[in-house]
Parts: structure tokens; C-alpha cells; sequence
């Protein structure tokens, strides 16, 4: 059985993350979505929040599965028996951080390989990050995340 991982903070889940998971979910027998629990890096979302609205997006996919993970992402694929990193590309500007992160998961850990997809042109621009930038002015989230999502990220700001 093929099992990958698709890591990433997800914070929250946007389209262009929907696109990858979409698209690798086909590529696998299994997919796991590994939320990255890092209290150092200041989440608007709890892991619980992300992982809530991870599920709720991905729930028309039957072999996706969404988990927390911390600590390596290496020592997180070999505890799931996964041999495949999935990460997405957006531009250039991805490709050298990216190569710099698969190239050392690969050294601590040669059986896991990094498989990179191209983002679609549609999401090319979009980030969580921007995401949270165009909520904080109060701008329209419809083309970046799903509905679910937009309602999540509307009621954090209110409060
Ligand atoms: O969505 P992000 O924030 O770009 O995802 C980054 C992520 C979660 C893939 C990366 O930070 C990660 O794998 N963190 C876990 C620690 C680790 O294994 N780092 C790579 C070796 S330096």
C-alpha cells in the first residue's frame, strides 16, 4: 500500500492546498495530511481548528486522513509508514527553500522521498499568509479558501 504525506501548517487550509490534496489523493493508495503543531510559530488556528476545517474540505476524499504531527516530519512518515513527502511548488521563489528541506529529509532519512506537484496557475499567488492579510482588511475570501473555511476565519476576526 503507497502512503504519502502531505505536510504543512495549514493555517488556515486554502484552495490551492485543496488543489494539491486533490491531485496527490489520486496519485495514492492513502494520503495523510500532516498538520504541523509548532507553538513557536504563533497560528491564528489551533491544530484542532486546522485540522476541523482540513476534514471538512477533504471529506468527499475517503483515502485522505488528517493528523497533527511535531517534531521531525521524517520520524512522522516512518511512525505511518510513509514513504512519500508531498509538497507543492508555486514559483521559483518555493524551489530553492523546498529543494534545501527535501534534500535534508533526505539525508536523515534516505527511504523517504519528496515528490513536488506544480500548483495550478489559479493558485499560483496564494498563501494562508495572504489569506489572513486580505481577512484582516475585510476583503472577500470566496476565490481562496472554501465556504467553510471563509466562515472560520471571519468569526476569529469578529472576535
Ligand atoms: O506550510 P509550511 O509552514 O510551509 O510547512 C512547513 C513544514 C511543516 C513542511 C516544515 O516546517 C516541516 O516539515 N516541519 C517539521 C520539522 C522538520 O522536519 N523540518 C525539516 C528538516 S529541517
Amino acid at each position: 500500500m503507497s502512503t504519502a504525506i502531505y505536510p504543512g501548517s495549514f493555517d488556515p487550509v486554502t484552495l490551492g492546498h485543496q488543489d494539491i490534496i486533490y491531485r496527490s489523493s489520486k496519485m495514492v493508495d492513502c494520503l495523510i495530511v500532516g498538520v504541523l503543531n509548532n507553538s513557536s510559530k504563533k497560528p491564528l488556528f489551533t491544530v484542532e481548528e486546522r485540522m476541523d476545517m482540513l476534514r471538512e474540505v477533504t471529506k468527499d476524499l475517503p483515502n485522505v486522513l488528517i493528523e497533527s504531527f511535531d517534531g521531525l516530519l521524517v520520524d512522522f512518515a516512518k511512525q505511518r509508514k510513509a514513504n512519500i513527502i508531498v509538497r507543492g511548488l508555486r514559483a521559483i521563489a518555493d524551489f530553492e527553500y523546498e529543494l534545501q528541506i527535501a534534500q535534508t529529509n533526505r539525508s536523515i532519512c534516505p527511504e523517504v522521498d519528496t515528490i513536488f506537484l506544480s500548483t495550478s496557475l489559479d493558485y499560483s499567488f496564494l498563501s494562508s499568509s495572504i489569506v489572513k492579510e486580505i481577512a484582516c482588511y475585510g476583503g472577500r475570501l470566496d476565490q481562496f479558501v472554501a465556504p467553510y473555511v471563509e466562515k472560520k476565519i471571519q468569526s476569529k476576526w469578529r472576535k
